[in-house]
């Protein structure tokens, strides 16, 4: 039988327990998940993309159904190379649905092979985003029901 395979691509500047939601979720659709950060060097990022794999490396060590990854160019032929017919992404809001769709249709334009699969996270989720976090923890607020602890940790590291 084929392996059911989905890419999660992101910035994931850094993961949250939001995109742990989607990738969760999607845990229970797919036989396995690429998470793959995007190197996008137009985008100011706090965390390098090798420190942003590290950690998601970190938190999926001792499962082997999520592989971790990053790519550059354009997603459909990254997941073709991969051997993924499935693109996941999460809705959080109405607000996300616009873009989202957009990408949804270009992507299929570029390659109908391929597929958009929307997950909603927990309520508790829809209002995050990682610049969020990083505002907050560079506030000295508290994240810890936001983020894992190691991330947590990684934050602390570079904001304080
Ligand atoms: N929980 C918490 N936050 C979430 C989230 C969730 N479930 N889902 C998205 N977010 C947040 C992210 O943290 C990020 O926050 P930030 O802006 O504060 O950093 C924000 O939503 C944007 O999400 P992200 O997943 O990083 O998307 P993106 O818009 O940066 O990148 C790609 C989307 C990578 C899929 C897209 O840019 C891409 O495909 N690029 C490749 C080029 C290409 O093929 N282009 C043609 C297709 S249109």
């Amino acid at each position: 039988m084929n392996e059911k395979k989905a890419i999660y691509p992101g910035s994931f500047d850094p993961p949250t327990n939001g995109h742990l939601d989607i990738i969760d979720r999607g845990l229970t659709v797919f036989d396995a998940i690429i998470v793959s950060v995007i190197v996008n060097p137009s985008k100011d990022a706090l965390f390098s993309v090798k420190e942003r794999k590290e950690m998601l490396c970190d938190i999926y060590s001792s499962n082997p159904r999520v592989e971790i990854d990053s790519f550059e160019g354009l997603l459909v032929e990254y997941a073709s190379k991969k051997g993924a017919n499935t693109i996941l992404r999460g809705l959080r809001a109405v607000s996300d649905f616009e873009y989202e769709f957009q990408m949804a249709l270009m992507n299929r334009k570029l390659n109908p092979e391929i597929k958009s699969v929307y997950l909603m996270p927990s309520p508790e989720f829809t209002f995050l985003s990682s610049s969020i976090v990083k505002e907050v923890s560079s506030l000295r607020g508290d994240v810890s029901t936001l983020v894992p602890v190691s991330v947590e940790k990684q934050l602390k590291k570079k904001l304080l």
